[in-house]
């Protein structure tokens, strides 16, 4: 898999308190166009996981290629996150944390969910965009981050 060249996208969620959460995942991808759906492969050893399987949406926020230091932050466990890095959240109406500044928003609510091996699948119907078009997007390739712009 570290042949793939992926971009990178944070999923948000709120914990069992209500509280904004973050993790790293670039597993994302298109399901189909009409009704918009997206998917998501989520380790059942995250805190994710079990967030997702008590709450009916997620978002799937879109990293650009200048925010490595939140794509590196969320993809530790809470108790390993360290350092200053400064990020905001917005709440949507329906309670999804959007990640203020990354490239793309989509709020989606969980229209299907399955299990295989350590992860489940979530398929996620997108309610609602925002999108930011200045900057090119945060890549992970063979196992780094990738910068298109940096050659
Ligand atoms: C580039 C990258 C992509 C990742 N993609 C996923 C993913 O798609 N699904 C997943 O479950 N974990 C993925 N991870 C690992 C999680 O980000 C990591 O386990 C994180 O600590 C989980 O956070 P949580 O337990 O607070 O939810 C990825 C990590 C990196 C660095």
């Amino acid at each position: 898999m570290s042949k793939f060249a992926t971009g990178v996208t944070v999923v948000t969620s709120v914990d069992d308190e209500g509280v904004p959460h973050s993790m790293t995942a670039n597993s994302f991808t298109s399901v189909c166009l009409d009704p918009p759906t997206v998917l998501v492969c989520v380790a059942h050893g995250t805190h994710t996981h079990g967030y997702l399987e008590h709450r009916g949406g997620f978002g799937v926020n879109i990293l650009f290629e200048d925010q490595e230091d939140l794509g590196a932050y969320f993809a530790k466990r809470p108790e390993d996150r360290t350092g200053s890095v400064e990020y905001n959240y917005t709440m949507t109406e329906t309670g999804i944390p959007i990640l203020d500044q990354s490239m793309v928003f989509m709020g989606c609510t969980v229209v299907g969910a399955h299990v295989y091996g350590d992860h489940t699948v979530y398929f996620g119907e997108v309610q609602e965009l925002q999108q930011h078009d200045d900057g090119s997007p945060l890549m992970f390739y063979q196992s780094r981050w990738y910068h298109p712009n940096a050659g």
